[in-house]
């Protein structure tokens, strides 16, 4: 055996996952990215199905499953993600300057729950350090770019349109993220003439930018139906391409009484499952056809399937993967692909809203 066959072997697989989630989470993760930039990753088993592509924005994708943002903050691995076997890869939040973020600790596991807390803050390299990585790299998956607003900034509309001239020509596709729970601020962009301004200011960026790069906007589930309303009202009247929902929440279900469930932050993983594919539902039911990248507390085969029945076109990923490792990707994938045959449709797409009004109206759940 090469020496590189025997340190791939045994790496982020079973075993080693259960040494990953004895150590410190924020530890575990740069072990993780450390590994993953050394190449000691599986690979995907092949090429995916057919029946799983689809387009999405004008974006083709070889499937709907995708690495959601905060894991790979500073575009170290995207290539490595791509060859894994992710249909996209978001890199980010990535913020204009350079900030290290909240002190630690700041990333919780809540085990007993397949549940994490974060409130990272938006720890990064910043635009320069993260276009450098992506500049000339060749990811097989769509590459999406998360941008973000420094904390300090005074003008956090600045910091998003500074995100769009840096990466425009780099990603396949931007988002913009409002729905971190961890910038004091930050949330209120989602509010109705704050969200026009920001918008207007982040499409005439891009309409200058000379690509048309699509541009997704990422919301928080911790909002009411008429803050959903005024969204939709707001991104109906401009050339967005998309919606990413959700972010984590500041909510605490599912977990009460958990060891670390009263941390500070947003909550994520399975607990947030129910709430998020309920927001997704109803912005379903508020946008018509406008893609929607449905992420939160994806944990299963099933759950995947329920999300894109709920009303998303694609899916992402996080902390199921802390919990259940890369192998989840592969089995998310053959659900999925099975689900289409099973139903006798021919691709992932058909699978799409389904099931939009037992999820907006809370009579679905899992
Ligand atoms: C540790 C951690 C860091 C995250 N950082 C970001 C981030 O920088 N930007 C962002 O848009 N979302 C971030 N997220 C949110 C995820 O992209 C995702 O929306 C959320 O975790 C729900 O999906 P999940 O339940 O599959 O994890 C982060 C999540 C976690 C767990």
């Amino acid at each position: 055996m090469r020496l590189g066959d025997l340190l791939r072997a045994p790496l982020l697989s079973g075993l080693t996952r259960e040494a990953l989630l004895r150590m410190d989470p924020e530890t575990a993760h740069g072990a993780t990215i450390s590994a993953l930039k050394l190449g000691l990753a599986p690979e995907a088993r092949g090429a995916d199905p057919k029946e799983l592509r689809l387009s999405l924005a004008g974006l083709d994708l070889a499937n709907p499953v995708g690495m959601a943002a905060g894991f790979d903050k500073n575009a170290e691995v995207p290539r490595v993600l791509g060859r894994l076997g992710f249909g996209m890869v978001e890199v980010g939040t990535i913020t204009p300057r350079a900030q290290t973020g909240n002190p630690r600790p700041r990333l919780f596991r809540l085990p007993g729950a397949e549940a994490v807390i974060n409130r990272m803050g938006f720890n990064n390299e910043g635009h320069d350090a993260a276009f450098e990585r992506l500049k000339g790299a060749r990811v097989s998956a769509v590459l999406g770019v998360n941008i973000g607003a420094n904390k300090d900034s005074d003008d956090f509309v600045a910091d998003y349109v500074a995100g769009v001239r840096r990466f425009a020509e780099v990603a396949d596709y931007l988002t913009i993220n409002i729905s971190s729970p961890n910038t004091p601020g930050l949330r209120n962009l989602q509010a109705d003439e704050a969200l026009t301004r920001l918008l207007g200011a982040v499409l005439k960026a891009r309409s200058k930018a000379g690509v048309r790069v699509p541009v997704f906007l990422k919301i928080a589930p911790d909002l009411d139906e008429t803050a959903l309303d005024d969204i939709a009202r707001v991104i109906g009247a401009t050339d967005l391409d998309g919606l990413i929902v959700s972010n984590t929440t500041i909510t605490r279900a599912g977990v009460e009484g958990l060891p670390h469930a009263a941390e500070t932050g947003g909550l994520s993983g399975r607990p947030l499952f129910n709430l998020s594919t309920r927001r997704l539902a109803q912005m379903r039911e508020r946008v018509g056809s406008l893609p929607i990248i449905g992420v939160g507390g994806i944990h299963s085969p099933e759950s995947a399937l329920a999300k894109l029945e709920a009303g998303a076109n694609a899916i992402q990923l996080y902390s199921a993967l802390v919990f259940q490792g890369f192998e989840l990707l592969d089995q998310i994938k053959a659900g999925l692909a099975s689900a289409v045959r099973r139903n006798g449709l021919k691709t992932v797409s058909e699978l799409t809203g389904r099931n939009t009004r037992a999820w907006a109206s809370g009579e679905a759940s899992l």
